[in-house]
């Protein structure tokens, strides 16, 4: 085949008509649970103020330095959404939805942007579902998010995955942790990478999430946070810990998660699975209790995660797991000529307001092209039409697997496919 002139951009991709049932038979599910949750949808633009998100998930981060998509018009800056923790909280400051009473527990599912170099299970327009819930500081939220999140690849079956958990404390255990950490890091940091260096000032914790190699022997024995966390954030922790192991729900406790975001206070946690290669982080998510006030809202502590649903997708292909069923048609109109082309059109919406999915060829192909597609199309029925049905007001209806043929009207037809298939 010839090259196209016209391309999709690097690392994003089109969904096309055979894998978008795996897409819609995801969100349903995620749409399901979330409401079994009382979990409310929020959806945001695509586009948000360069300065949010910089602020947000922070300067130094790969996402902000490296990553984001952005440009300018006029006198505004946009930026193409990175992620949705800022977004929905700069929307829950701008709304006041704090008025609403009680937590908002916000769910999304959406397209993210973020310019890294594309792999298996990394483009550069890819997509969450995610959940964050404000107005909580209680370590039930957190475990209610963390159960969300499991309880998405529970249904699905995928249940091969280590979840990973840590807290990062508060800036006051932060502040002790930081200072620990230069200490220990300061008499090695000219054999650390150019990257580690730079984030010594300003923000060591990262340098725990550096994925340089020479960086590695110095984090293996870095101090942990842990040993640093004040009463609060330690018992609050504790909780967390104990809310998780009263659900069932297994963790491996991971001192040097940081994670890739700035916003991050006591929990954080990530969801990994072993299906799914290098990059095999199928979520992450934990407690923000600053953000709210950093984008300029009232005081509010929050927590939430978001997953990637490419991977979810890859993890499902790996395990063999079908998230959607085979595509079909109930009723496929088969028509010689015109009269019979003519009647099938007025016919069609019938067929579907009796609740029945129906299609008919658009080509005026014979009906031997026209069997053809509908096995293609995946028929149950044809329903075939010619100047003698219509004379006679009685209509073939073939059975497409079982090559069982009736005369029928097309009442009757209606009649005994609702009995039938709905
Ligand atoms: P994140 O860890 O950056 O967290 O992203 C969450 C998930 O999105 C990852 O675990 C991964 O599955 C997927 N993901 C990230 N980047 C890509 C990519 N380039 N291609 C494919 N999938 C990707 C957040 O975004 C936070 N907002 C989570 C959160 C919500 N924290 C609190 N609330």
């Amino acid at each position: 085949m010839p090259k196209p002139k016209y391309t999709t951009h690097l690392g994003m991709v089109d969904i096309l008509p055979d894998e978008s049932p795996k897409w819609r038979a995801l969100e349903q599910i995620i749409h399901e649970e979330a409401a079994r949750f009382n979990f409310e949808e929020i959806r945001t633009p695509i586009m948000e103020q360069t300065e949010l998100i910089v602020r947000g998930v922070g300067q130094l981060t790969d996402i902000v330095s490296k990553e984001i998509f952005a440009f300018e018009k006029g006198d505004s800056h946009y930026v193409l959404r990175p992620e949705l923790t800022a977004p929905v909280v700069r929307a829950f400051v701008e709304h006041h939805m704090q008025q609403r009473g009680g937590s908002q527990k916000l769910y999304y599912i959406g397209p993210m942007f973020r310019a890294e170099k594309p792999q298996k299970g990394r483009q550069r327009q890819f997509h969450q579902f995610g959940l964050e819930i404000l107005g909580s500081d209680d370590p039930i939220a957190d475990v209610e998010c963390i159960a969300f999140m499991m309880r998405i690849y529970q249904r699905i079956g995928i249940k091969n995955f280590d979840l990973k958990l840590n807290s990062v404390g508060d800036p006051e255990s932060r502040e002790a942790y930081k200072e620990a950490l230069r200490d220990y890091l300061k008499p090695n940091l000219d054999q650390m990478s150019e990257l580690s260096q730079k984030r010594f000032e300003k923000n060591p914790m990262r340098i725990l999430d550096s994925k340089e190699e020479e960086d590695q022997p110095f984090i293996e024995k870095a101090p942990v946070i842990q040993d640093y966390l004040n009463d609060e954030s330690k018992e609050h922790f504790e909780k967390v810990k104990t809310y998780l192991g009263d659900l069932g729900i297994s963790y491996t406790m991971d001192p040097h998660l940081v994670r890739g975001m700035d916003y991050y206070t006591r929990t954080a946690f990530e969801l990994t699975s072993p299906d799914l290669g290098s990059q095999d982080a199928l979520a992450g998510g934990g407690r923000y209790d600053l953000l709210v006030e950093e984008v300029g809202g009232p005081s509010t502590p929050a927590v939430g995660f978001a997953a990637g649903m490419e991977r979810l997708m890859i993890a499902c292909e790996e395990l063999g797991i079908e998230l959607a069923e085979e595509k079909k048609v109930d009723v496929y109109f088969v028509t010689l000529g015109d009269a019979a082309r003519k009647w099938a059109l007025t016919h069609l919406p019938k067929t579907r307001e009796a609740g029945l999915s129906a299609t008919m060829d658009y080509m005026s192909r014979s009906m031997k092209a026209q069997m053809k597609d509908a096995n293609r199309e995946n028929a149950l029925y044809t329903l075939i039409v010619g100047d003698n049905e219509l004379n006679e007001g009685k209509f073939t209806l073939r059975n497409m697997k079982e090559s069982e043929e009736m005369s029928l009207s097309f009442e009757e037809i209606i009649e005994k496919l609702n009995k039938k298939l709905l």
